[in-house]
């Protein structure tokens, strides 16, 4: 009933963990699949290690989320150990997010990410927070589409994450000439705090990606204009999934599956139990034998 095909990987269901929540070791990975998830999405793993920023790296606010983690990770080369210990310990899929500030390095870091286990690459070229990486390095759509042509060569599907801060469709057409299996839409967008008594921004790197329930909207139309541009093509739609309501939303505007985030930190990991039990009870009620059935029927009505 809740099983799907996301660019060639089979999900028991379709809920993914969004990249950079949770995604660091293999035992939280373990945590993750007994939760119920369909996915997992690693962090965003670069070349080198990066320490990532200084703490405020976190802010809650009142309808989502703003952080500036920097893309803090241990580097390909130490994360090949727990990548083994995934592929040896899970049976849900794992996808690995890949980061860097060029061509080169995303398939340097997507080739021995894939020789350690991962079974799919995201390009996480949308992280609105890093300098040099992220939105920087998807402002220059055919060098990102260099890239997913090597690494489609790897043998495993290749999804680009994209963002509001490009012209998406124009990039994602780009990737799609070049091999792309698919996309994942949409991660943070762009924001800032200020402390109205310090009066000084509060995140240390001043400007962090904002989450959660108030980019939803953002999420589906992003979703469904994909959907409208590349019929067929897999989305896996992230944003402001809190619930099975809001999952179901981003599945009838074009997702196949949809990652959270930013929820995980209020509703813990009983969120995915909670979105798989919420669409089984929909789709009883109104008649519907498979999720497939579902998605981007709000193109039809
Ligand atoms: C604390 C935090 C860290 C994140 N780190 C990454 C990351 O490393 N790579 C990435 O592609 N997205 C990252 N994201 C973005 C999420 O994967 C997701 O696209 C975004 O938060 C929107 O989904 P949500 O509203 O469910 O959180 C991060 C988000 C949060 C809140």
């Amino acid at each position: 009933m809740l099983e799907v095909e996301v660019a060639g990987l089979r999900l028991r269901n379709p809920t993914v963990l969004a990249s950079g929540v949770l995604g660091v070791s293999a035992s939280l990975a373990k945590r993750v699949e007994e939760a119920g998830a369909g996915a997992f999405t690693t962090k965003t793993v670069t070349r080198e290690p990066r320490r990532g920023y200084m703490n405020p790296t976190f802010v809650v606010l009142e309808h989502g989320y703003l952080n500036a983690v920097g893309l803090a990770n241990p580097g390909i080369e130490h994360f090949c150990q727990e990548l083994r210990e995934m592929r040896e310990s899970l049976s849900i899929p794992v996808i690995l997010s890949v980061g860097g500030g060029s061509a080169e390095e995303l398939v340097e870091v997507a080739r021995r990410g894939v020789e350690c286990g991962a079974q799919a690459v995201e390009l996480n070229v949308s992280c609105p927070h890093v300098r040099g990486m992220g939105v920087e390095l998807g402002h220059r759509a055919d060098e990102v589409a260099g890239a997913v042509g090597e690494i489609r060569r790897l043998g495993v599907p290749v999804l680009v994450k994209l963002s509001v801060h490009h012209d998406y469709l124009r990039l994602a057409e780009a990737c799609l000439d070049a091999g792309a299996s698919g996309f994942t839409a949409i991660n943070t967008v762009r924001g800032m705090a200020i402390d109205i008594y310090a009066r000084k921004p509060v995140l240390s790197n001043v400007y962090g990606g904002y989450s959660g329930p108030a980019i939803r909207p953002i999420a589906v139309r992003v979703v469904y204009e994909l959907y409208e541009a590349f019929p067929g093509v897999p989305i896996i739609g992230v944003g402001g999934v809190d619930g099975w309501e809001a999952a179901l939303e981003l599945i009838l505007a074009g997702a196949s599956a949809v990652g959270v985030g930013s929820a995980i930190a209020e509703k813990d990991l009983a969120i995915f139990e909670e979105i798989v039990r919420g669409l089984k009870e929909y789709m009883e009620r109104e008649g519907f034998s498979s999720i497939k059935e579902l998605v981007g029927l709000a193109h039809r009505s």
